[in-house]
């Protein structure tokens, strides 16, 4: 090197030493440095570095837990994680540079100077590699790990988030928070999910943060290099999860932190209701009116009203003197009552639910043990610790009135904790399972929790009949309780949209369970935007329509007759879908997929679904895919992705892989079935205490795909199929054998149907159609899945009654093998 070569290379290295002493210096920003001791441990390897403790775990072949504090890492504690560690075959070794951890699916390196970690697949391409120099690094108590961003990156999950589908350029923190008519941008709103999925060069992987105070998310907002994960307290605690595809991403998310139990059967039929009905006439009132209308229903929705005076675990005496012959009544029209209960206890002497509270001390608390007192509907409240034991116990002793009264269901409001969405003091403390935590640690649990002990006390005060839970606020793992719905809305198209992809995303995120108030909870919706949301509903999960306090009625009747009528068809559909959704969720029991999914989860290379003009599409259960709409589109266009597919109304098939522009009417919402699907329906009933016809109808649509389909029945009610007593048999589309497989049933139920009908979509004449290899006597049949709607398309080119011819065969249910070739 000649002199002044040396020279410029002497400054420049001294100046990067002083500069990086005096950024290491700073004390606010700090690294965990280089590695200074590893010790294995069978699955475990627990490392020191200069400034930190990590311990990393392999938890499956395809999971791995990183830990790393700034202080030795303790025995700890999650209200999230269900999981232990399972036995897994890991190769671990160390060298002097780094460690390497292997399992049957993944490659970990950890480099020893410094520390930093790089997730490899089994044949060396990197899956998500620290960010060099970042890594896991502090910022005073704030831990944050960084990840290098990954060309052509997308992220996607992370809960109840608002914006795009690909949440890439965005940042976002989770701090539960009331968010009364949020705009369609705005963030957090009301619940935390810590995981997400990034996609990049045909990989995908999933990182679960499960930290519970704030935290925050950045997929390159502001910035253009990394994507990172951290929180305001705490350790860094997250779940590397890699698989090759992303539904088993989900599957192993989901063993971590637990699937939802079937739901009642009545929770998944259509849910009336407002901001408030009352008194218990107008609550009749509405019943009558869905009989009368032959609008089918499950279920009225008590808001707030019914309270005396917003004190929770009360009645308001004028308005409803008989809760018990309300619900009976209600009953007997084959209808079952949600209650809303706010965590909020006046603090009222002579209040026998405050006084009780007091009595057994289950309110939450400041430092110095008074309890903390905070304003929301009753006035000045207590709110009980159902971060702890006692507290959720104690709410199980006063969640049993609503049993005894005859109620069926729980809708949890107010958790987040709303206090008129005031800032809460961070001094409050915390059962937090015996740990005693402050407001900053237990703030995104406690929606969670109080959820949790309205399931587990509602179960038990039903004598283990299913009880339906409701949140509007959780934490990851909130599927094992409860449903969630997306909170107060506005009458807006663009809301109707987002509720679409908060829907997905939570879907993507482990919750199956999920709705949206459809009509909208601000404001009044137009016709358009009303009739379009029904039809939404009707394809998700938890139908419920509601609306705020001082809008108009926004029953399905309120709108006119058209709006009634095409409102009705879709309920109807909903109701004839009813074997097919709930198998859909017997799927969710099972392996955690989701209801509504988002194109990503079975399209995830396919970067056109990633787009906003298609972000909004999703799938419904394994055979639908819907195209939303705004209500003032007159055209669309729809992006079909690979293989074929149905138009559901007419059988038009369409090829994949391309966009398609389409004409769009408010009478219709475009949905579409995918090749080789297999949706079984039954007969229209009014209310799912309604029986069927002994029927199931079970449409098949010929495909190039090999498909199966799960169908389950079991009682609808109770927790008995946990001991077997289902009816399940697989029903398998074979379309190299040109088969149509009906496996021998499973389960010590009985089907409730007698007769299988089959109906065959897009088969041709000549396909001669044989079951068990003698050939079989097929019909046709005219198929339509609405029925006209009776205003006047001046165009004429809609006609909502639009059906087809389909072959069709019935055979008798027998539970043995059943096989139709064609
Ligand atoms: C909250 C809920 C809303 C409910 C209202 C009155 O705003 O999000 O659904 O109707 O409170 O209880």
């Amino acid at each position: 090197m000649n002199k002044p070569l040396l020279r410029a290379f002497s400054i420049s290295f001294l100046t990067a030493l002083l500069a990086g002493t005096a950024y290491a210096q700073s004390g606010a920003v700090k690294s965990a440095g280089n590695v200074s001791n590893v010790q294995i441990n069978g699955q475990q390897v627990k490392i020191a570095t200069q400034n930190a403790f990590a311990e990393v775990t392999v938890y499956s072949p395809s999971v791995i837990r990183m830990r790393v504090d700034k202080q030795p890492l303790a025995a700890d504690f999650s209200f999230a994680v269900i999981a232990k560690p399972q036995q897994t075959k890991a190769t671990i070794n160390q060298n002097d540079n780094e460690v390497s951890i292997t399992t049957d699916s993944l490659k970990l390196i950890i480099s020893k100077k410094p520390f930093a970690a790089t997730f490899y697949t089994l044949d060396g391409k990197v899956i998500s590699q620290d960010e060099k120099g970042l890594s896991t690094s502090w910022v005073n108590e704030s831990v944050t790990t960084y990840k290098h961003m990954q060309d052509g990156e997308h992220f996607i999950g992370l809960g109840e988030k608002t914006g795009n589908l690909d949440r890439k350029g965005n940042g976002y923190t989770n701090w539960n928070s009331d968010t009364f008519g949020y705009r369609t941008d705005q963030d957090p709103i009301y619940s935390t999910i810590p995981f997400y999925i990034g996609v990049h060069h045909n990989l995908n992987y999933g990182i679960f943060m499960d930290n519970t105070y704030q935290s925050d998310f950045n997929f390159g907002a502001s910035n253009n290099r990394f994507s990172s994960f951290g929180a305001h307290g705490g350790e860094m605690n997250y779940y590397f999860i890699y698989h090759k595809h992303l539904t088993d991403i989900i599957t192993s998310y989901t063993a971590l932190t637990g699937r939802m139990k079937m739901p009642p059967l009545w929770s998944l039929g259509y849910q009336q209701n407002r901001y408030s009905y009352y008194p218990d006439t107008e609550v009749y009132r509405i019943a009558q009116t869905l009989r009368e209308k032959k609008i089918p229903a499950d279920g009225i929705t008590l808001d707030i009203h019914y309270m005396d005076k917003y004190k929770v675990f009360t009645w308001d005496k004028n308005r409803f003197p008989d809760p018990a012959k309300l619900t009976a009544r209600l009953k007997d029209m084959g209808l079952k009552l949600t209650l809303i209960v706010d965590p909020g206890v006046k603090t009222e002497q002579g209040y026998p639910v405050f006084e009780d509270g007091l009595k057994n001390n289950i309110f939450i608390k400041y430092s110095d043990s008074t309890n903390y007192t905070g304003e929301v509907w009753p006035g000045w409240c207590h709110f009980p610790d159902f971060t702890g034991e006692k507290g959720r116990n104690w709410w199980h002793t006063q969640i049993k009135k609503y049993a005894d009264v005859g109620v069926s269901g729980i809708w949890n409001d107010m958790n987040e904790i709303s206090t008129w969405g005031q800032k809460m003091p961070d001094n409050v403390i915390f059962n937090y399972e015996g740990q005693n935590a402050s407001h900053l640690q237990a703030h995104n649990v406690y929606g969670l929790e109080m959820a949790r002990a309205s399931y587990e006390g509602y179960r038990k005060a039903l004598n283990n009949k299913r009880p339906f839970i409701l949140t509007r606020s959780g934490y990851a793992g909130l599927q094992r309780y409860t449903a969630i719905w997306t909170g107060d809305n506005r009458a807006e198209d663009d809301h109707m949209l987002l509720g679409v992809r908060l829907l997905s995303s939570l879907g993507l995120s482990g919750v199956p369970f999920t709705g949206m108030d459809i009509g909208g909870f601000t404001g009044n919706p137009t016709v358009a935007l009303y009739t379009r949301w029904m039809q939404i509903g009707a394809f998700s999960p938890y139908f419920r329509n509601h609306t705020g306090v001082n809008t108009k009625s926004a029953e399905p009747w309120a709108f006119g007759e058209e709006a009634l009528e095409v409102a009705r068809n879709y309920i109807n559909l909903r109701y004839r879908l009813l074997p097919y959704l709930y198998s859909s969720f017997y799927e969710a029991t099972q392996n955690g997929h989701p209801v509504v999914r988002s194109l990503a989860i079975n399209y995830t290379h396919d970067q056109r679904i990633y787009s906003a003009q298609f972000q909004n599409q999703y799938e419904f259960g394994n055979g639908f895919m819907i195209a939303p709409f705004t209500s003032a589109d007159t055209y669309g266009t729809v992006y079909f992705p690979e293989g074929n597919w149905y138009d559901l109304y007419n059988d038009a098939l369409i090829t994949g892989k391309q966009e398609k522009m389409m004409r769009v009417t408010t009478q219709k919402l475009p949905v579409f079935v995918k090749e080789s699907s297999i949706i079984p329906m039954q007969s229209l009933v009014q209310s799912t205490a309604e029986k069927p016809t002994d029927t199931l109808t079970v449409h098949v649509y010929k495909g190039n795909r090999n498909n199966s389909f799960v169908y389950y029945e079991d009682d609808g009610e109770s927790y008995n199929y946990e001991n077997g007593t289902f009816y399940k048999r697989t029903i398998a589309y074979d379309a190299v054998k040109k088969q149509i497989v009906f496996a021998k049933a499973e389960g010590s139920l009985s089907s409730k149907f007698k007769y299988i009908k089959v109906q065959l979509h897009g088969f041709a004449d000549n396909d001669k159609i044989a079951l068990n290899t003698k050939s079989a006597n097929t019909k046709t049949e005219f198929v339509s899945f609405l029925t006209p709607v009776s205003s006047f398309d001046p165009q004429g080119v809609i006609n909502a009654a639009e059906g087809h011819n389909v072959k069709t065969i019935t055979m008798s249910n027998s539970s043995n093998q059943m096989v139709l070739s064609y």
